[in-house]
Order: structure tokens, then sequence, then C-alpha cells
């Protein structure tokens, strides 16, 4: 099909005549649709409210919903306003990324400018810009200084999603049981039952169409949540406090995140995900060489599993001896990182209510960090340090420069951040406007010293590793972790093939796969009961995992002997973490998935595939290989007696002849996956 293009200089010509006063003609509404035609917003007033209304191919998505904000000590904004001016700009340009799951971008819009001003006194005035994509909409406000707005509070933003249909949401709660730590199970429901979720939020439409609502672009503002109405097909934003209650402080003019509404015709084009990066600015690092996509290994699983603890003892994980064994193991298996946990004053005692008794420079006697510092570099291998704040953010920020020279001093390249607890002392939210700031002074000062971060506990991904790449991976959902100990016994099975449709959709995610001691025998020598914590997964899904969820980093997260004599590490060995392309193959949510991607610069693909609970089988065609040539697939198959609650490990390893025409018959255990590496026939 060929794309209508926008000259973008006469359109630009078009704006400035627009804007000029009086050219402009009020109108009551406005509308501006995506290159392709197939997605269309509508920006008006009615009955001296501002709203919007999206489209898509012709179905309503969002009815009339309304726009604007609550401030302390000052009126409303958006419900008393007329439309004064308008523009109309667009941009067509591909940029590369230095590591994604795509090297290059494709940025295509259309966009709206819609100016408001209040009817009367003070004559407040703000501007909605609207930015149409093939792949979605985003939408924001610019709160200008007239009217004497200056210096505000605000106590919401009024925004709201009123869905055209009964939608299913896929969600996670925002609040409970850990408030604003995206550490929960996902459910799926009504939109008309929920309550407060978080973003992104996945919503398959009775009409067909699927809507990913998100935010882009959150630098100084609260982090967004939506809050349902039983039901009410009407979602309002919900910004996370300040200690006080405000949501957002900030001073006109003033510009606020975008909000995004990812769209699509079916689950299997919603991922790779692109929009929120095409809604942040361009990069700010120019140097990128220092950021090294990779895999590592680490002193982190055992203290999950009580057989290391964080602080001193008598199984103490960070020693010397312990961290040049990991970063041995590392270096003869293609690892180039090795993270160490608990090696710095701290942790000794309770240490989330001791949060500010943290040294991020000051090691425990049994750790020489200049020490292993210079062994890791010695052997090709990065130490990723790891700096643990319980939110003691205070704390953290005073040390940020002296621990980040320290580190850049001793050749350290990444760092891992965590922040576990519910508040910050002072009693702000985990993802309110206190938390946005220090999260993004973190990756801005680590930049400073060529440092890439890679954060727990973290705010939501919303694009911020366009404009500074060495953001570079997160967790902000349950991982790996809750296998160790969570209360339910682990994540369920379906728990990734919902992640892939829903969290994955806003950027990486440290989720640390790679268990291959899948009954959690070797301390004990007695496997754990399936309503034991435990990951619920064969070894061929734990190996797919490195495929589907993306991630630039990606841990082999298992104790180090328990890939000993494994023939399935071959796979970690082999396995890329930087991609030229993705392709979804197949997948429903919350059922099962099956992605592809090609290695970075290249002739190599990687396929990850995996279900729920249920066996079953799919017919992958391999249509994504290049025509007339010849590949060899190395298969790891779940073998025929696997299941996740029996035989989670065992595992088939194969090889076959394959060209663009092969389907792949593909054979899922219960809990089960395949993991694909497919190289040129020699
Ligand atoms: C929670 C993180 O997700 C985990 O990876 C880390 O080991 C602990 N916090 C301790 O910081
Ligand atoms: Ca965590």
């Amino acid at each position: 099909m060929i794309r209508p293009h926008w000259p973008v200089r006469s359109l630009g010509a078009i704006a400035a005549a627009l804007l000029l006063p009086g050219l402009a003609r009020a109108q009551d509404t406005l509308r501006v649709t995506s290159p392709d035609g197939r997605n269309a917003v509508t920006v008006g007033v009615r009955e001296g409210v501002a709203y919007y209304a999206v489209e898509r191919a012709g179905k309503h998505v969002i009815l009339p919903s309304r726009l604007g904000f609550t401030f302390r000590g000052a009126r409303s904004l958006g419900d008393s306003v007329r439309i004064t001016a308008s523009a109309r700009a667009g941009a067509d340009t591909t940029w590369s990324l230095p590591w994604g799951e795509v090297a290059r971008v494709h940025e295509h819009y259309n966009e709206l400018r819609v100016g408001f001003a209040e009817i009367a006194e003070p004559r407040r005035q703000f501007t909605v810009v609207v930015r149409a994509f093939d792949e979605g909409i985003g939408f924001r406000y610019e709160l200008s200084g007239a009217g004497g707005f200056g210096d505000f509070e605000m106590t919401d933003e009024r925004t709201e999603f009123t869905l055209a249909d009964d939608a299913r949401a896929w969600w996670i709660h925002a609040n409970v049981p850990r408030p604003d730590r995206y550490e929960d199970l996902y459910s799926s429901s009504p939109v008309s039952v929920i309550d407060t979720v978080q973003t992104p939020l996945t919503l398959e439409m009775q009409s067909g169409v699927v809507a990913v609502i998100h935010e882009a672009d959150l630098v100084d503002y609260a982090g967004m949540s939506l809050a349902g109405h039983y039901e009410s097909r009407t979602l309002q934003v919900a910004l996370a406090p300040w200690a006080d209650g405000v949501k957002v402080r900030g001073h006109a003019p003033f510009v606020t995140p975008w909000r995004t509404i990812q769209l699509a015709d079916r689950v299997e084009d919603l991922a790779p995900s692109l929009l929120g990066l095409e809604l942040n600015p361009p990069r700010r690092i120019e140097n990128t060489s220092w950021i090294r996509p990779m895999k590592y290994d680490g002193i982190w699983w055992g203290m999950h599993l009580n057989v290391y603890t964080w602080g001193q003892g008598p199984h103490h994980g960070a020693t010397t001896a312990n961290t040049k064994r990991y970063i041995d193991f590392a270096a003869g298996n293609g690892l180039s990182g090795t993270l160490v946990e608990g090696w710095n004053v701290g942790w000794d005692g309770n240490w989330m209510q001791n949060r500010d008794g943290f040294s991020f420079t000051q090691p425990y006697p049994d750790y020489d960090l200049p020490g292993v510092a210079a062994y890791a570099r010695s052997k090709g291998v990065s130490l990723i340090v790891h700096n643990e704040t319980a939110m003691g953010i205070e704390n953290y920020e005073r040390q940020l420069d002296s621990a980040f020279a320290l580190y850049h001093r001793l050749g350290v390249h990444a760092i891992k951040t965590g922040y576990v607890n519910d508040k910050t002392a002072a009693g702000d939210s985990h993802t309110g406007q206190y938390m946005v700031r220090h999260y993004r002074k973190v990756v801005e000062t680590a930049a400073k010293y060529q440092i890439a971060v890679d954060v727990h506990e973290p705010i939501h991904d919303t694009g911020e590793r366009r404009t500074w790449p060495n953001m570079l991976s997160r967790e902000g959902a349950r991982g790996q972790e809750y296998n160790a100990w969570g209360g339910e016994g682990g994540n369920p099975p379906e728990h990734e093939s919902i992640l892939f449709f829903t969290r994955m959709l806003s950027g990486p995610m440290d989720f640390t796969p790679g268990i291959f001691d899948l009954l959690i025998k070797r301390q004990t020598g007695k496997p754990r009961s399936p309503d034991e914590p435990r990951p619920r997964s064969t070894l061929a899904k734990q190996l797919a995992l490195y495929v589907v969820l993306y991630s630039p980093v990606q841990m082999a997260a298992d104790l180090i002997e328990n890939y000993d004599r494994q023939p399935a590490f071959q796979f970690i060995r082999d396995v890329a973490v930087d991609w030229d392309t993705t392709r979804v193959l197949a997948g429903r949510i919350g059922d099962y998935v099956a992605v592809a991607r090609k290695t970075k610069s290249k002739d190599e693909w990687f396929v990850g595939a995996i279900t729920d609970e249920a066996a079953r089988t799919l017919d992958l065609p391999l249509s994504f290989l290049p025509n007339g040539r010849r590949y060899v697939a190395q298969i790891y198959a779940d073998a025929p007696n696997a299941s996740w609650r029996e035989n989670p490990e065992a595992i088939r390893i194969s090889s076959q002849p394959v060209t663009s025409a092969t389907r792949l018959h593909v054979v899922f255990a219960p809990g089960g996956g395949q993991a694909i590496r497919l190289i040129p026939a020699p």
C-alpha cells in the first residue's frame, strides 16, 4: 500500500499561518488521522468542557472523554473553555537505537495542536497536542502562563478514557498488595468492574480492536494509574501523590507527559511496541560505546533461596572468593557481567527499616571491591554493582556522585538499583513526582560517569531509553524472585504469556530467567512440591524466556553449580541480547506466545515460544527467514514426558534443516516452552 506522505515543510508553513492571531478560525471540533488513515482523534468542546475521542477504522474506541485539571487554591481547568486556535504538523523520519528489540524506528505521524482558553476571567490557556501514528495515538497538555497562571499545585488530572464497549481488560492493582511496585499477578475482567489499575493497561475490545493505555515521556510529573468505577466504562487518570496529597507541583508554562493509546487489530501486532519511544526526545548521550547489552550471572538467587545472606555472617554471599568464582564462570561461558548483591555496608539487621544505613562505597570486610573489580576487568567481565536504597532516597542522593565516581574509577559500567519499601520516609508515593524526579536524576547522573542502570522496584517505563540509553532495563513486574519465596507457590504458568502483552509493551524487563534446578532440590536433596514456591515452568520454557521477554541485560539467574554439565546451558551461551528485528509469530493473551528475533548485524535468528498450564501444539511458519537460504534449527523442546509439575527438567535437544518454507511443529508440555536458534546451514 502506498502511504500518503505529508510534505513536512509546507505543513510547517500552514501551521505558522494557523497560529497567527485572527487567522485560525475557532471551530468546535477538529480531527487528525494517522498516516494510514485508520486511527482518528477528534478534539472539541461540548457545553464548555474540553474533550477528545478516538476511532480506529471507523470503530469507536474512546467515546468523547473529558480533558482538564483540578488545583489546590485555583479553579479547575478545562470545563469552561472554547477553542481559540489550531495548527497542524507531522513527521516522517527513521532513526537508529544503539540497542533494542529493533535496530531502527520509523517515526511517522500527523500532529494536531488545539488551543483552548477559558471563557471567563482569569482566561487561562492550554494546548492539547495530538499525534496520530499508524500504531496508536498520543496526546499531551501544554499549560500556558497566560491569565497569571504561574506556580500551581495540581490535585488531579481529569483526563478520562470512556471505552466504547465493555472491553476485556488485563490488569494489575495499583495499590495492593504492594503499593506501586507493579509486582502483582494479572487478572482479566470487563473494564466495567476494575478498580484502580496500573498501566500499560491492555484492552481487548468487543469490536475486535486491541487498545493499550499508557504514558510516555514522564520527566517531572506524577506516575499515572487508571481509576475504574463499578458499572462504568470510564477510566480516570489517577496520579500518585506527594505525602501531602498534592499530585504535581509545577510552574506554567508546563508540559505534561503523553497519554498514549496503542491500537492494533490483533494482539500479535502489539509488539514490538515503539509508540512510547517515538514520543520521547532524541538521544542525549553521544558516545554510547560504553553501554553494552549483556548476559550476566550473579550472587543473587542464592540469597532468595536462603543459601546465602546479603548481610554479614557464615553464609555471606558476596565474598571475594565467591565473586571470583562467578566471574570465572561468566568469562568461561560467554556472559559479560557478574552481579554482586550484599557487598556493601547496610544489610545487617532490618535493612528496610534502617534504610538510611546503606553505604554505597564501603564494602564488607570480606569483599575486596577494588580487587574483584580488577579481577573482573582482567577477565573481560563487567562487575554489576548493586545499590539497594530501601527507598532511603536522601541517603542515596547524598552519595550518588561519590559512589558513581568510585565505580567509574574501578571500570564499572553498570549498576542495579533497588527500592524495596512502599513510600519514602516522608510518605511520598513510590511512583509520585518526587520519585519520578529521583529515578531520572539517577539515570542522568549515571550517564555522566558512563554507568548504565538496571532498576528494580522502578517507576514504569515511559520510553526514557530513547533519550537516555544508559537506562538499560528494569523490573516493574513480578519476576522470577517470586518463584523462590512467593506465598502463592510462585508465579502461575500463564504469567509470562500475560506479561508479554501487558508490562512488556512499555519496555525491557529484568525478569532473570534461566533457573535449571527447577525443583529447588540441590540444598536439601528433597524436591519442593508443586504447592511450594518454585518456577512453574519446564526447562525449555526457562530458555524460551530469553527470547520472549525482551531485555538488553539477561541474567543466567541460577546458582552457577546448577549449570554444571547441563547441555541445555548451550542455549544461554548462544542467545543474543540485541536485535535487528522482532516478529510475533502467534499469541493469545494468557495462553501462549511465540516470538522470532533476528540477532543484531548477524545472519542468525532465535525463536522463543511459551505456553501456560495447558499442553498445546503450534505450527510456526518460518517465513521470516530469507527465501531460498538453508538454515539449521537447534531446538530445545519439552521432552514427551515433561511437565512443570512432575518432570520440569526433561528436555529434548535436536537439530534439523529448515528454510523459509518450513512449518515447525511445536509441542508444549504443561507449563512448557521451546527455544530455537537458527543459523545458516554449513
Ligand atoms: C528486590 C529485587 O527485585 C531483587 O532482585 C533484589 O535481590 C532484592 N530486592 C534485594 O535488593
Ligand atoms: Ca522486586
